[in-house]
């Protein structure tokens, strides 16, 4: 169950990037996703498809090539893959030089029972007035990480929301939101976004992403409720998988109250921390 669980994972993160625009090169092993739009910058990950664990034969040299196209194209030096699923790579990645953050990768328990509706708590449509704010609230958000309450709020969030970084957002989200290849959920009071998150769906897999809390309005179960309507929206959508990766432990704890469970690893690779 959990290994067909996670190849049709597998299929999801292939998928993605080629569905966001990006074109794939091919390095063996590995695969090389290079954006050629305005929208997401992607990273490299094991090749879709290869013979057994395709990730066997992928060597610190296989990783540094890739590194190198990247530093060429100017795009992050960035690894996504599934711990499980690729056992070898992390120890490739690290060999050539870049840091390795885990992470909790969790899947909707199938017969797990929706949360009741927050009453705080709605879609998003492409035009909505609020979609700028909404996709500004996770950038405030994944920049004070964890779960604690905060300083940044409302005045933060609308000065944020007037710069023009905000609008490219807007517009690159409520394109998705049209094409019906994305949707949005945000906590909403008096008129102030203070949560959102979106799901990207992919055939019957949809993923979580992007949920954020402005610090100064968390532990109220704004993401609690902004997650289970998300949910509710992939099912009604024909999601029969839906999953997301969480930040850390905290966060997952979060998740688990919904009903997803954890299945796998999800380990992202970078430069370390003051790496030119
Ligand atoms: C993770 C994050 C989205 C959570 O947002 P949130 O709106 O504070 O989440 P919730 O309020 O639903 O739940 C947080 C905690 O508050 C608690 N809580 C919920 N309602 C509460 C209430 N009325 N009073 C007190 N505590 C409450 C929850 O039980 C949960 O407790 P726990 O940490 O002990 O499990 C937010 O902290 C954040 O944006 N972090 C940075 C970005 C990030 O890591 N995003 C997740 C990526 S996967």
């Amino acid at each position: 169950m959990i290994d067909s669980t996670l190849s049709e994972l597998e299929r999801y993160y292939d998928t993605v990037p080629r569905v966001g625009g990006a074109r794939a090169e091919d390095f063996g092993p590995l695969t090389l996703f290079v954006q050629e739009g305005k929208g997401w910058p992607y990273y490299a990950r094991p090749a879709l498809g290869g013979s057994g664990d395709a990730t066997a034969t992928a060597t610190a040299e296989d990783v540094k090539r890739v590194l190198s196209r990247q530093r060429e194209l100017g795009i992050p030096e960035a690894f996504e893959w599934v711990a499980e699923t690729s056992p070898s790579l992390r120890a490739a990645v690290e060999a050539a030089g870049l840091y390795v953050h885990a992470h909790p990768l969790m899947v909707l328990d199938p017969s797990a029972d929706a949360l009741p509706p927050h009453p705080e708590v709605r879609l998003l449509g492409a035009d909505d007035p609020l979609l700028t704010a909404a996709v500004t609230v996770p950038a405030l958000a994944f920049a004070a990480p964890g779960t604690a309450v905060g300083e940044a709020g409302p005045a933060e969030l609308a000065a944020a929301t007037a710069e023009p970084s905000a609008e490219e957002g807007r517009s690159r989200v409520s394109g998705k939101l049209a094409a019906g290849t994305g949707a949005m959920a945000a906590a909403v009071r008096d008129g102030v976004v203070l949560c959102s998150g979106m799901f990207n769906p992919v055939g019957d897999i949809a993923e979580v992403v992007g949920v954020g809390t402005l610090p100064s309005a968390r532990r109220q179960g704004l993401a609690l409720g902004v997650t289970a309507a998300l949910v509710v929206e992939a099912r009604a959508r024909g999601a029969r998988t839906v999953f997301l990766s969480a930040g850390d432990e905290d966060v997952a704890r979060i998740y688990a109250r919904i009903g997803f469970r954890r299945v796998a690893t999800a380990l992202i690779a970078e430069p370390p921390a003051g790496a030119a």
